[in-house]
This record gives structure tokens, sequence and C-alpha cells, in this order.
């Protein structure tokens, strides 16, 4: 358990660990629909959280941490249609590699309202004041 503890520290680590996630065969519901929930589960909870807010298990070991989905900034800086990028096509040079060759189009929209449905909804629709966190 140390061990893959220490493991996990480590970039390659937890990259690893992400790519090693178990891939379910279909993640389409009985009614043919996406099942979003199960995708984020899968493909990237491992860095940004069960609940969004990157405290993930690969946190201590991204070269760049992701942001935190929960907090009132991520709904005044994340629109809709940049979040479907970054998730099609990655950030170079950060651990946010691009889905297109894995998820289809349908796939990466439902994960990010998802995204935004489940954890972003619940920031408060306002700007932070100075000083605040
Ligand atoms: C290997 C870890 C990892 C995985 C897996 C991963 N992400 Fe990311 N993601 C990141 C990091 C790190 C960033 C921040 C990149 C940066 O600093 O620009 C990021 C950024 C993002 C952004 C842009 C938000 C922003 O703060 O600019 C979105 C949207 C996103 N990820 C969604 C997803 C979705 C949806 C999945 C699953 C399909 C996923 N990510 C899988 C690590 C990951």
């Amino acid at each position: 358990m140390k061990l893959f503890f220490r493991f996990a520290q480590t970039a390659t680590g937890a990259l690893l660990l992400a790519l090693a996630a178990p891939v379910a065969a279909d993640p389409a519901k009985a009614d043919g629909t996406v099942d979003a929930a199960a995708i984020y589960l899968r493909v990237c909870s491992a860095c940004h959280g069960e609940k969004g807010d990157a405290n993930s298990l690969a946190r201590g070991a991204l070269a760049k941490r992701p942001r935190n989905f929960t907090a009132p900034e991520a709904r005044l800086r994340l629109n809709r249609e940049y979040m479907i990028a970054i998730v099609r096509d990655g950030r170079p040079h950060t651990p946010m590699t691009g889905r297109a060759s894995r998820l289809s189009q349908e796939e990466i929209e439902a994960v990010v309202d998802y995204i935004r449905e489940r954890f972003m909804s619940a920031a408060p629709d306002r700007a932070p004041t100075p000083g605040s966190r």
C-alpha cells in the first residue's frame, strides 16, 4: 500500500493510474442516452475529484493542478464552449490531454454539461469579493 501511494505521488504514476482506470465497454444507458456521470467517474475523477473540487487521488502528483469546479470563479471563467474545446483538444503542456479520439462529440458535451450542472451550479453566480477565497 505504501509503495502504491508513493507510485501515485509521481507524475508518471498518476498518469499511468489515470490511463489504467477500467474502461467500461459502453458508457451508454439502456435507453441509448449517454451516461455522463459514468464517463466523469471513469475518465475524469482521478484528476478532477469525485466532487469536482480537484481534491483527487492524483492531486499531489500532477504537474499542474486542475481547477476547483465548485469555486465561484469557475462559473465566471468557464463557458460551455471553452470547456468542450478543452475536453476535445486538451491543454498543451498540462496533464489535461484531449479526448477526441476516445469520446464522441456527444459524450464530450454530455460530460461538460454534467460538470456544469453537478458542480458549477452550486457556486454562487457573483464575483468573489476582494480578499475572500
Ligand atoms: C490526468 C489528469 C486529468 C484527467 C484524467 C482529466 N483532466 Fe481535465 N484537467 C486536468 C488539469 C491538470 C487541468 C488544468 C489545465 C490547465 O492548467 O490549463 C484540466 C483542465 C480541464 C478543463 C478546463 C478547465 C480550466 O480550468 O481551464 C476542463 C473543462 C476539464 N479539464 C475537463 C475534464 C474532463 C471532462 C475530463 C474527463 C473526460 C478530464 N478533464 C480529465 C487534468 C485532468
